[in-house]
């Protein structure tokens, strides 16, 4: 096989630690799975501001642009509270996903049976649990221009966003979600605020028309997001794959992570379009959890979102279809035996470190293919 690069991004807090685990997957997939990736690391976040002053250096945006697949940790922490706005940690997560057009995000939900009773909610409403979020990540109001507080010269300022989409991007997005759907349960559920927001009333036209012209064997539903929200706790397994905008898919996408009993658990996938030329997409994997910094160095952290992260790049941006799934039946398997990092132990139950889970999940890897 062809050797793939992967861009390596830890940024801050556990992101450093996380990464550490990842790394031992890859090695075994190098040195056992049958693939060759070839890795590069470089900063982003507050580690790359305080290296350069900025929240990614020219010189690893070119490599996030030139890889195969990016591999990104968690950007964020208080030391870095009181940087300027427009070099933040967070920009440089939002730089990769803007300047990579990564518009498609793709977050699943997914109740791991030997966690059901981590979750907040009952285990008959929670286990079994198996939905997509299609978030878009591209546009909306993280993006939309004019974004400013401007001073209204009466003692006032005035803060403004702008929630803007074009019909393309809500095209696009859709058609992913309906994509997916169909290697599913073959169902999408639309969110937007149709009510209240010009944007939501296009968003829900551009979907149906989409569902229209070419998915009309998909299953399509309309729900305002608020609505959405309440169904997620109430009843979430209703749902198979929920496509919506940048901000409502962040806040929905963090309820459906804790459904699962815990924010440590679950990767994202964040696609771009097809190249015209080569059909790949460019792609960037991520923990939908943040870098913690309250635990950052203190072994505690949970490598799974990441480690599950590798597996959505195999599957995605190799079609590794065979190797993805052998690892997430190493990282079920590890939760089967009872491993449990802090965040997914019940009270009184024993924990292991970060590197003892990933170490783990390597044993499981070298079991389950023998
Ligand atoms: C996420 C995060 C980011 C977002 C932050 C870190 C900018 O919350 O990926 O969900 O708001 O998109
Ligand atoms: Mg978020």
């Amino acid at each position: 096989m062809a050797s793939q690069n992967l861009l390596l991004l830890p940024g801050d807090g556990i992101g450093q630690e996380i990464m550490l685990e990842v790394k031992k997957v890859i090695a075994w997939y190098n040195a056992k799975g049958g693939m060759s990736f070839e890795t590069d690391e470089g900063l982003v976040g507050g580690s790359a501001y305080d290296a350069h002053g900025k929240a990614i250096s020219e010189e690893d945006m070119a490599k996030a642009m030139a890889c195969d697949a990016v591999i990104f940790g968690a950007v964020g922490g208080p030391k870095w509270d009181d940087v300027p706005y427009d070099v933040r940690p967070e920009a440089g997560l939002l730089r990769l996903r803007k300047d990579m057009e990564l518009f498609a995000n793709l977050r699943p939900a997914i109740c791991y049976p030997a966690l059901a009773d981590a979750s907040s909610l009952k285990r008959d409403v929670i286990e079994g649990l198996d939905i997509l979020i299609v978030r878009e990540l591209t546009g909306g109001v993280y993006f939309g221009e004019p974004k400013e507080i401007i001073d209204l010269g009466n003692g006032q300022k005035r803060g403004i966003d702008t929630q803007v989409y074009d019909t393309y991007e809500i095209e696009r997005i859709s058609g992913v979600a309906f994509e997916l759907a169909r290697t599913r349960r073959n169902k999408v559920t639309s969110m937007e605020k149709r009510n209240v927001m010009k944007s939501g009333v296009l968003w829900n036209e551009v979907v149906s028309q989409t569902h229209q012209n070419g998915y009309q064997d998909v299953e399509l539903e309309h729900m305002l997001a608020d609505a959405g929200g309440m169904q997620l706790v109430r009843w979430p397994k209703q749902f198979d794959v929920i496509v919506t905008d940048n901000l409502f898919g962040d806040m929905l996408s963090d309820v459906a992570a804790m459904l699962t009993g815990s924010l440590g658990m679950l990767p994202s996938a964040s696609l771009g379009a097809p190249d015209g030329v080569t059909g790949k997409r460019k792609a960037m994997y991520e923990p939908v959890h943040g870098s913690a910094p309250d635990i950052a160095g203190t072994g505690a952290a949970n490598p799974i979102a990441m480690i599950a992260s590798f597996s959505m790049a195999l599957r995605y941006s190799f079609e590794e279809v065979a190797a993805a799934d052998l690892l997430d039946k190493a990282i079920a398997a590890v939760l089967d035996k009872g491993l449990r990092t802090k965040d997914i132990a019940s009270e009184g139950q024993a924990t292991v470190s970060t590197s003892e889970m990933g170490d783990a999940i390597v044993a499981e890897l070298d079991a389950l293919s023998a």
